[in-house]
């Protein structure tokens, strides 16, 4: 943000300084082209100055690294033998490049929304060849659809990238980074970085609901479940800040019961939300929220970890789309059978004309559209969405 305002301030007033001196100098009565002479020195001199303070700035922007599963998933999957993938059309149907790029999503996806709002460029999925030299330097994306939690979830999409791995490839992705900046300077930009985990959901949708005998349904209660995951999640987060992320958001899940796909499983009717996923996530999220407060207070001793409902605010767009400038909150814009919400988006799907009307893309998630009102809840959310703090406030308190 800052290094944003500072380079408009500068070029903002760049010509207002030539042309506010132009007429002093007119006005000392010197040649023509002595003034002419007199501006473009002065303009050399601005476009200097313009550049010695952009450009430490430009290198300094902040680092930004993701893991999780499919809502922040940049295209890490198209690089492996998986069937969780969007690399097909009509993925990426409104995306700048109108083709598809392994996000599920129309458009833009969460990561992406995000880099916007805080004025960096997206990460690159870690796996893209593309992501080399200098490009390390503006963090990475190790999320892969599908992954959850525990190493049992998503077990049907064969080769994905489980959260630990993405946790080794980080580790891996330093090592890299020291040997094109130092390893002091690596470890600086890493700690400075804002990190993304979006992860949980499929450990439901794609393990404990997936069937009624689900291994780990007859394993556990839906309480005991939350509470393992829990445990689970938290030793990995202190795996991750011993790995130095010192500024990480981590998402509770969304409105798992109200997806068009459980919406079509539960054979919901009037598309009342299905009664057990919303329950897992009742419970689940403020187990979250207490895991992390717990973390920051009595074993951190600062804020390192920001716990945020912005998936929550989903509930707000479900049950009155129209507030929010939607049509449906019910049906995919992509799919079929009930609620477009069986199978996958493909192009034999049906699809729907307009995008920015539907909450949701496909069976599991959400529009471009409703992406961007999720992330504006997390830049400027109360505590309700951001505990214990927005990501304006996070991005004002760490460019001090
Ligand atoms: C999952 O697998 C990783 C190694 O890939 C291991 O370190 C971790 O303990 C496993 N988690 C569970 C819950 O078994
Ligand atoms: C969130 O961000 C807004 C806008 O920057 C700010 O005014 C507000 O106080 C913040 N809320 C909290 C609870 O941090």
């Amino acid at each position: 943000m800052q290094s944003f305002d500072c380079r408009n301030i500068v070029f903002v007033y760049m010509p207002t300084t030539s042309s506010n001196t132009s007429p002093v100098i007119t006005a000392l009565s010197y040649t023509i082209s002595r003034v002419f002479l007199i501006n473009l020195m002065i303009t050399v001199f601005v476009l200097v100055i313009v550049m010695v303070i952009v450009a430490p700035q430009a290198e300094a922007a902040r680092a930004f690294f993701v893991f999780g599963d499919s809502l922040v998933d940049s295209g890490n999957n198209n690089y492996l033998a998986t069937t969780a993938r969007a690399d097909y059309p009509p993925y990426g149907i409104d995306f700048p490049t109108h083709t598809p790029t392994g996000r599920f999503s129309n458009g833009l996806n969460l990561p992406d929304v995000i880099s916007e709002s805080i004025g960096i460029a997206a990460p690159l999925p870690y796996l893209s060849p593309e992501l080399t030299g200098q490009k390390l330097l503006t963090g990475a994306n190790f999320a892969s659809a599908g992954v959850g939690i525990l190493n049992d979830t998503g077990l049907q999409f064969l080769n994905i990238l489980r959260i630990h791995r993405q946790l080794e490839l980080f580790g891996e992705y330093q090592e890299r980074l020291s040997g094109i900046i130092g390893q002091g300077p690596a470890q600086e930009l890493v700690s400075e970085a804002l990190v993304l985990m979006t992860l949980g959901g499929n450990d439901f949708v794609n393990n404990y609901f997936l069937t009624p005998f689900a291994p780990r349904r007859r394993q556990y209660t839906l309480p005991q479940y939350c509470s393992y995951l829990i445990y689970e999640y938290r030793k990995f987060l202190l795996r991750l800040y011993g790995l130095g992320a010192r500024r990480v958001i981590v998402t509770g899940i969304g409105q798992l019961g109200c997806v068009p796909a459980e919406l079509a499983l539960a054979g919901s009717v009037k598309g009342e939300c299905a009664g057990e996923p919303q329950q897992a996530k009742a419970i689940y999220n403020p187990l979250l929220v207490q895991m992390l407060q717990e973390l920051n207070t009595n074993v951190l001793g600062s804020n390192i970890f920001i716990a945020s409902n912005a998936f929550d605010m989903n509930m707000d767009i479900i049950n009155d789309p129209k507030r929010f400038g939607f049509k449906t909150s019910k049906v995919a814009c992509c799919g079929q059978g009930p609620y477009n919400g069986l199978g996958t988006c493909n192009s034999f799907s049906f699809l729907c004309a307009n995008r920015n009307t539907h909450v949701f893309w496909d069976a599991f998630h959400p529009s471009e559209r409703a992406v961007r009102l999720i992330v504006k809840q997390m830049m400027t959310g109360s505590t309700k969405y951001m505990i214990p703090m927005n990501l304006s406030t996070i991005m004002a308190l760490d460019s001090t």
